[in-house]
């Protein structure tokens, strides 16, 4: 286990903590606050421990001046404020010597959060290229680093993965609780295990099939996924969502090849096309025109589902079962939640669609667990790694410190 917080001595030392606040916003509010609710264990952690805290996190992707309108983090400060219940500080300014004194200047339990990282990035991708002078400042701003930004753990920026070369590092509580999670109950799991893949990038999710079809006992596929096995069996997809790449077609044969008795694919589908938005019809899955796009699973497919899912004693899902965001298409993926929720199994819900899809339709209390990581989850049950955790020593080895 990499150096945790409890075991880190923080009493009365100035503290820099990267969080990931990259969270859904419109006109100034926010959507979902479920990230920044998950960072409070350890903010109120720092507060008992009398720590001046200072806040870093990336919002948005900021490639130019006018994305800076956007992603200001000046609304999430004004949020934590109402969440902490105490004064969260902004400063404008992330990289500036003027910090340094204003950082000093802070009372013990009090919190300066400094505007979105990314802004480094406009015009020389500083934080997103880890810009090593960039790190050291920010290093050179506390005593101790604590690393809480799971869903960013796959980033090497330098706010994530530069900082813990240059200060003593830990991981801050929602990191640990994901890690044991992820740990305990996906690379672990209990049997019979399925792991449930929908959406739409099989690209992103290949790797993830790979290192999880080891370890599950069913596979279950929809959505762009199943279309792309399906594909990859030379069935007619008409013209779903489905990966062109050739590399990712034979990587999906092969391991369909390896594993037949492991994948579960749809038997039907709810189409719809891309030139008449009331064509909606009920096919089986040899049946598929060439104008058809699938867009749902149908019936035949859903009780072919239950009758795995009620096998499980874990059970994944990693996206949605069609475009559940279209009421037309929607009932698969409501049909399915309903089942995971009547089962006993535990379940563990991981990646960025799937966790919005669970919240949207009103399953966040009745899943086991909600992993806060989209991309970062994926990397991590894939390939067992996260950069930004590299840097940061494991509890039994002795930290090396750099001085500035
Ligand atoms: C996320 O929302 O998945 C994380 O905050 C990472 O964001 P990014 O994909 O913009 O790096």
């Amino acid at each position: 286990m990499k150096q945790t917080l409890q075991n880190t001595d923080v009493k009365n030392k100035k503290v820099i903590v990267r969080v990931d606040y990259n969270v859904p916003m419109k006109n100034g509010q926010i959507l979902d606050d479920h990230k920044i609710k998950e960072t409070l264990e350890t903010i109120n952690y720092l507060i008992e421990e009398n720590c001046k805290i200072i806040l870093l996190s990336h919002f948005g992707k900021v490639k130019t001046e006018l994305d800076k309108s956007k992603y200001s983090l000046e609304p999430v400060a004004k949020h934590l404020k109402t969440l902490l219940n105490t004064e969260v500080y902004f400063s404008k300014e992330n990289f500036s010597p003027d910090l340094k004194e204003r950082i000093d200047n802070l009372q013990p339990k009090e919190i300066l959060m400094l505007e979105n990282t990314r802004f480094l990035d406009v015009p020389n991708r500083l934080e997103s290229d880890c810009d090593t002078q960039v790190a050291m400042f920010w290093a050179s701003l506390a005593d101790i680093f604590v690393f809480d930004a799971f869903a960013s753990a796959h980033r090497r920026h330098a706010s994530t993965y530069g900082i813990a070369k240059y200060l003593p590092s830990c991981i801050g509580f929602l990191v640990q609780k994901e890690l044991y999670s992820l740990d305990k109950l996906v690379m672990n799991p209990t049997h019979p295990f399925v792991v449930v893949m929908g959406g739409a990038k099989i690209e992103d999710k290949i790797a993830l099939m790979e290192n999880l079809i080891t370890k599950c006992d069913y596979l279950l596929c929809a959505g762009g996924i199943a279309n792309t096995c399906l594909k990859a069996l030379h069935f007619n997809i008409g013209e779903s969502l489905a990966t062109n790449d050739m590399k990712t077609i034979e990587r999906i044969q092969k391991l369909m090849l390896e594993n037949k008795e492991k994948f579960v694919l749809p038997l039907d589908a709810i189409v719809g096309n891309t030139y008449d938005e009331s064509y909606v019809k009920y096919k089986l899955i040899n049946k598929i025109d060439s104008d058809d796009v699938i867009k749902d699973v149908g019936v035949k497919t859903l009780e072919k589902y239950e009758t795995t899912i009620k096998k499980a004693q874990t059970i994944f899902l990693n996206g949605t079962l069609g475009q559940y965001e279209n009421e037309k298409f929607a009932n698969g993926t409501k049909e399915f939640f309903r089942m995971l929720s009547a089962s006993n199994a535990i379940v563990v819900v991981g990646g960025g669609d799937s966790a919005s899809a669970v919240k949207n339709l009103g399953y966040e209390d009745k899943f086991t667990y909600i992993s806060s990581g989209g991309g970062a989850t994926l990397e991590y049950l894939g390939t067992g790694n996260l950069i930004a955790l590299e840097n940061i020593s494991e509890e039994s080895e002795p930290i090396e410190t750099l001085d500035l």
